[in-house]
């Protein structure tokens, strides 16, 4: 894993932008992972200003996002539906029907989960896959006890993970009890792996990532198996690591 320590949100921001943009100049049609949450915002707005300032052209990129709540409507302003047009598609500029999304409203969502893994594949996978991490560890929505090798499914959300995102929404209750995602080993099949977390409240889950086992206790711990995965931290989320010294060692 490369470990990047930014010294704040916007140099994190930066980075993150930096790399996604890379990825797209070297390629005709960039196939781009996007996350939702409040991680890759910072991201998105710096990439939205480089395609405002004619500089990065995302027209001929198609984009996949990882993961969608399970029964909301598709125009729930918090569905990642919703929420994945008006951060990233809108902004960037991206064609619309280059972008996906899981279905979550599918009257058969085990062949909608099946027909996302044909759709990535048949796109020729993804160049880039954009990360946050939640607060227990996980990537997209999988959960602790998530199958290291598990493709697009069903998952029941934790109530720490529901607790969590109910500041999205109006009440507890509303807040979806599964969600549709990639799984792990669908993740893990992106060419690059880009994940960022911000603030304290992230630390301890970014050292089960780096410096724990890999274990479906902590998802993103799978991540350590990937040949290039970097994960971009500010001072709080990086404060917990075994080795800081070591990490800003190398990234001299
Ligand atoms: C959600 C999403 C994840 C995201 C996580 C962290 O549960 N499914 O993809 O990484 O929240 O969100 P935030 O970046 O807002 O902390």
């Amino acid at each position: 894993m490369e470990i990047v320590i930014a010294g704040d949100a916007q140099q994190a921001a930066r980075t993150v932008a930096e790399r996604i943009a890379a990825v797209a100049r070297s390629s005709p049609h960039p196939v781009l992972g996007v996350a939702t949450g409040s991680s890759p915002q910072g991201a998105y707005r710096e990439l939205a200003a480089q395609v405002g300032a004619g500089l990065l052209d995302l027209s001929r990129a198609s984009a996949f996002a990882l993961d969608e709540y399970v029964g909301l409507p598709a125009d729930h302003e918090q569905s990642y539906t919703a929420t994945i047009r008006r951060t990233v598609t809108e902004p960037l500029h991206l064609d619309p029907a280059r972008v996906h999304v899981p279905d979550g409203r599918a009257a058969d969502l085990v062949a909608a989960c099946e027909r996302y893994e044909r759709m990535i594949r048949d796109a020729g996978g993804v160049d880039v896959q954009v990360l946050g991490i939640g607060e227990n560890g996980h990537i997209g929505f999988n959960e602790p006890s998530s199958g290291l090798g598990s493709r697009t499914r069903v998952t029941t959300l934790t109530e720490s993970t529901r607790r969590a995102n109910a500041r999205f929404f109006d009440d507890l209750d509303e807040v979806p009890a599964h969600a549709v995602t990639q799984g792990l080993g669908t993740i893990g099949e992106a060419r690059q792996v880009v994940l960022v977390a911000l603030g304290a409240r992230k630390a301890e889950a970014v050292a089960g990532m780096v410096d724990g086992p890999v274990s479906a206790r902590c998802p993103a711990s799978v991540l350590q198996l990937h040949p290039r995965c970097t994960v971009v931290l500010d001072e709080d989320a990086a404060s917990r690591l075994a080795d800081v010294d070591h990490h800003r060692q190398v990234q001299r």
